[in-house]
């Protein structure tokens, strides 16, 4: 039985705090030293011993959801590096970056990283692409995974998915610096971000359904490439996740929740019809709030807005920086009434409002600072799952946004899971620093300070300015990198010793 005692369930909706003085995780040393600033910023969060993390390493059986047992509770999120080649197939920058997921020891790979399923839908010239070409080498990637995987332990619980998406108003198909957006409605702050969004840019009705056939096939190609399970991609502002707030689009795409939910739905129908053998999970942003930009004191402030506005899912129209539950919970609802019981929850943007998405110390070079603790925006997330759990015990669900929790990542998660507050912890940044970090917890090794994540935001920075993703401060391969030069030059914020 969880043991709930230690965790707040009630209140993921708490306001932001503003506050831009910090103090870098690595000074917190001590458990204590964490608890007076949780309860500095009025936050709470369960500890585990870091010693010993049993509940991460207890298995999720099969029929829970996943398509086969699970070996731990350790998740890899998706993480795209922006380097497969000009017609979409993987490079060795990104065979490695595979080849370490299978390393980690984590048992659940969501998604490996954002496939789009067609050439217009990518976020960038060097993302890869699910075509009929290029099937065998995506199949590639799950193979050197798995074989990797197979020096350090046993691959029959482990479960690896491919994540499709099309990127929408974040296109940028053909040239890194040119967006060619590809949208579900106009939307009144957003559009002025993406030069070239017009009337032009929206998705016609008919467009929509011929886009639906392309997510079908693309996990026609996943199942034969061998893939367990494909992430239809409902976040971070792509696609997906648009339609969810497509309150003011006419048709049957838009207006009610009912239509915002069509695309996914039509999507998730057609492959249980024409693809039975394959699971489906669904990523999904849970909350999300208006865009933020840089406020006079380069911390960010929400986007001046007056009225309701209903362009948040999971937001309050009336206070966007409260989560309305009613229609996630409704969505999650009809997923599972779908037959989709594997969810990983995140949030927001990372274009509009990255200090929700994925808190940091240090923004990327087109973002802001940290306008909160970004402690604040990893408890927002936990809470926020938890309070999905206590809703729906029946979903294996997957959380996001732990990598800024650095030494505590691993006692916190195991409290959590403890606690049946989520099932798996997913890690995205801190598997490109520390790939290692799963085994390590599970073996009892002590952590190894030195590759922890300190959330400088360097894999972000490089690819919104033309360059490669990698962690190219704790990394030596990115260190070494031909990029490197170039990110050093573009990465003006002061960032804390770690
Ligand atoms: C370099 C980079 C690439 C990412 N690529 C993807 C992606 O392909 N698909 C996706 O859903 N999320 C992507 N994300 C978001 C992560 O999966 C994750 O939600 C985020 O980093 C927060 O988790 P963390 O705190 O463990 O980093 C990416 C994040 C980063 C920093
Ligand atoms: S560049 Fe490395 S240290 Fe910085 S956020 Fe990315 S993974 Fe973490």
């Amino acid at each position: 039985m969880p043991d709930r005692r230690n965790v707040v369930f009630p209140r993921a909706d708490f306001p932001m705090i503003r506050s831009m003085n910090f103090p870098r995780m690595a000074a917190l040393r001590t458990p204590d030293d964490l608890q007076r600033r949780l309860d500095a910023c009025g936050l709470r969060l369960p500890m585990g011993d870091p010693a010993r993390c049993p509940h991460l390493a207890a298995p999720v059986p099969a029929g829970t959801g996943v398509p086969k047992p699970l070996g731990n509770r350790f998740a890899i999120l998706p993480m795209e590096g922006w380097d497969a080649t000009g017609d979409g197939r993987p490079t060795d920058l990104v065979r490695r970056r595979w080849q370490r997921f299978g390393q980690s020891g984590a048992k659940l790979i969501w998604g490996g990283e954002a496939v789009a399923v067609r050439r217009d839908g990518r976020a960038n010239p060097r993302q890869l692409i699910l075509t009929e070409e290029n099937r065998s080498e995506i199949g590639g990637l799950r193979e050197i995974l798995l074989a990797e995987h197979a020096q350090h332990g046993s691959t029959g619980d482990l479960v690896i998915g491919l994540q499709l998406t099309h990127s929408g108003r974040w296109s940028r198909p053909n040239d890194s610096r040119r967006p060619e957006p590809r949208i579900a409605y106009r939307h009144p702050l957003l559009d002025a971000r993406v030069p070239g969004t017009d009337d032009r840019s929206v998705f016609s009705d008919d467009e929509v359904a011929a886009l639906v056939a392309d997510f079908i096939r693309a996990a026609r190609r996943a199942h034969e490439a061998g893939f367990d399970f494909v992430d239809v991609k409902h976040c971070h502002g792509y696609l997906g996740h648009e339609f969810l707030s497509a309150v003011n689009r006419p048709g049957p795409y838009g207006g009610s929740l009912e239509n915002r939910t069509r695309f996914l739905r039509q999507i998730i129908e057609g492959i249980r019809t024409e693809v039975p053998g394959l699971a489906i999970g669904v990523r999904l942003s849970l909350f999300d709030q208006l865009p933020f930009r840089k406020g006079p004191d380069g911390a960010g402030v929400p986007e001046p807005w007056t009225g309701p506005y209903p362009f948040a899912f999971g937001g309050d129209p009336l206070d966007p920086a409260r989560i309305a539950w009613e229609e996630p919970f409704t969505l999650l609802r009809w997923l599972r009434e779908w037959g989709v019981r594997l969810i990983c929850l995140t949030a927001a943007s990372p274009y509009y409002n990255p200090h929700l998405q994925r808190p940091a110390a240090v923004p990327p070079s087109d973002g802001y600072l940290p306008p909160e603790d970004p402690l604040t925006g990893v408890v927002r997330q936990i809470q926020a799952v938890a309070r999905v759990k206590q809703e729906f015990p029946d979903l294996v669900v997957v959380g996001s946004a732990y990598s800024y929790l650095q030494e505590w990542l691993a006692p916190v998660g195991e409290a959590l899971v403890a606690a049946g507050a989520v099932d798996c912890i997913g890690l995205g940044r801190t598997v490109l620093s520390y790939p290692d970090l799963p085994r390590d917890v599970l073996a009892g090794r002590p952590i190894q300070r030195k590759l922890v994540c300190r959330t400088f935001s360097d894999c972000t920075t490089g690819p919104r300015n033309g360059l490669v993703s990698g962690c190219y401060p704790l990394d030596d391969f990115y260190r070494q990198h031909p990029d490197a030069t170039a990110l050093k030059a573009l990465t003006t914020t002061p960032r804390p010793a770690s």
